[in-house]
């Protein structure tokens, strides 16, 4: 549990590690290669050694130095994915598109996650056909093969939804099909981009990533490379959010400042004065006056469910009214209970939370819904007086590199009392 005395100023510098959401869709990337792939700037998270392990069960060797990953995909023994590891895990299911692609066959159980919605994989599923792939669901398993002896074929797909997760799996998928695939309706998040970086880097052929409309056309095969993951937008964000809860000066770096953009624009509205004094870094200094938004969440670039559960924990004592709505996924509202529970003054209707700002929130035991939740409370407890009872850390563990240690050199009060709870 962490223990967080709240309504200590904070001051200095953060630095940012490489996306966990970018990190993990390297690593699956990573088996489009029959070469060894070189990941540096790889966060320290619990999720990632799980991708690791999944990876290590299909038979590719990883060798993990600090931040570096080294991924040896030469030799894959098996296309079938370990049950117990992928159902705990929504991004290793991602791996079904590059492990079809390379292999032509691929057996990956239907995913787990954060417990935040229904979390289909429908669009993967759909898309894969349409690449000409044949698929079947059976007890709780994708099955995916190409028919006869041929490769994927290159194809039109139209996402209904431009899911992040789906945009990645059938980008992964068509860089070795037979042919050229466009797919509309892409998602642009900067995660996204990253792993057409890599796929290029490794010599895919995709362009317009970033865009709604990406265009991959197929190569016989990729080789190895060196590359540096994107820093966490996210962790960033939750940073900027720290500072400004505790009503403090807080710098980080590195950051992309783009990929904030519309956290930044919320944040200015509020009241607190975010500056960028080098291209990859960020400032933010809180005003004694700060007053309450409306957010809606939306895929990228609009404003990050991601950062949705942090920002109204700053929201909950902004004066005034604030209106909260949560677009992309259906129960994701869970942390409103707990931040209740600290005095907030949080009203929920299906996927909308209206917010009354109160002047102070007091420190309570509280429990991590899910891994952005974890982070919320955590900076909730920062703007509480008294203390706060973190309980139920493994989702913050997935997610967040060293969050106590972080914290702690912003002089925050706030330490672990148990390692594994
Ligand atoms: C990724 C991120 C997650 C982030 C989310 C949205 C990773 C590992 N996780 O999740 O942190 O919150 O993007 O930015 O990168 N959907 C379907 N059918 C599908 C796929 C998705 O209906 O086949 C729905 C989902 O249920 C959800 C919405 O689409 O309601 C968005 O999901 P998606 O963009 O796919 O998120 P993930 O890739 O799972």
């Amino acid at each position: 549990m962490l223990e967080i005395v709240g309504r200590s100023p904070l001051s200095g510098h953060v630095k940012i590690g490489g996306a966990k959401n970018a990190a993990l869709v390297l690593m699956a990337g990573a088996l489009l290669c029959s070469d060894v792939c070189r990941l540096k700037n790889v966060p320290a998270l619990a999720d990632v050694t799980k991708m690791s392990d999944i990876l290590a069960a299909l038979g590719v060797r990883i060798q993990q130095a600090g931040d570096v990953i080294d991924i040896d995909a030469r030799d894959i023994n098996t296309t079938r994915a370990p049950y117990e590891m992928v159902s705990q895990m929504r991004a290793s299911f991602f791996a079904i598109g590059p492990l079809l692609a390379r292999c032509g066959v691929a057996e990956m159980p239907l995913p787990g996650g954060c417990a935040i919605g229904a979390r289909p994989v429908d669009l993967h599923v759909r898309g894969l056909q349409t690449l000409g792939a044949e698929v079947t669901i059976e007890s709780g398993v994708v099955h995916a093969a190409v028919p006869g002896n041929r490769r994927l074929q290159g194809a039109a797909i139209h996402l209904d939804y431009p899911s992040v997760g789906a945009t990645e799996t059938l980008m992964m998928a068509a860089t070795l099909a037979e042919g050229e695939t466009t797919l509309h309706n892409a998602a642009q998040e900067p995660e996204v981009v990253d792993l057409a970086n890599f796929c290029r880097a490794m010599g895919a052929r995709i362009e317009g990533a970033g865009t709604n409309t990406i265009r991959i056309v197929g190569v016989d095969r990729l080789h190895g490379v060196d590359y540096d993951v994107v820093p966490d937008r996210i962790e960033a964000g939750t940073f900027l959010l720290a500072g400004a809860i505790a009503r403090s000066e807080v710098s980080l770096s590195p950051v992309v400042p783009e990929h904030l953009a519309a956290v930044i624009a919320k944040l200015r509205e509020v009241g607190c004065t975010v500056v960028s004094d080098t291209p990859n870094s960020l400032r933010v200094l809180a005003a004694d006056r700060l007053t309450g938004v409306d957010i809606q969440t939306q895929p990228y670039p609009g404003f990050p469910t991601d950062l949705q559960s942090p920002f109204m924990s700053l929201l909950t004592i902004c004066e005034g009214s604030s209106v909260v709505e949560e677009t992309v996924f259906e129960n994701r509202l869970q942390h409103v209970a707990e931040l209740q529970r600290m005095g907030a003054n949080i009203r929920v209707k299906g996927n909308v939370a209206v917010i009354e700002g109160v002047p102070m929130l007091s420190g309570a035991p509280v429990e991590a819904t899910d891994l952005r939740a974890s982070a919320a409370l955590a900076i909730a407890g920062l703007a509480a007086n008294g203390t706060t009872i973190l309980q139920n850390l493994k989702h913050m563990d997935r997610g967040y590199d060293n969050f106590v240690g972080k914290m702690q050199a912003l002089g925050a009060k706030i330490v672990r009392k148990q390692l594994d709870s």
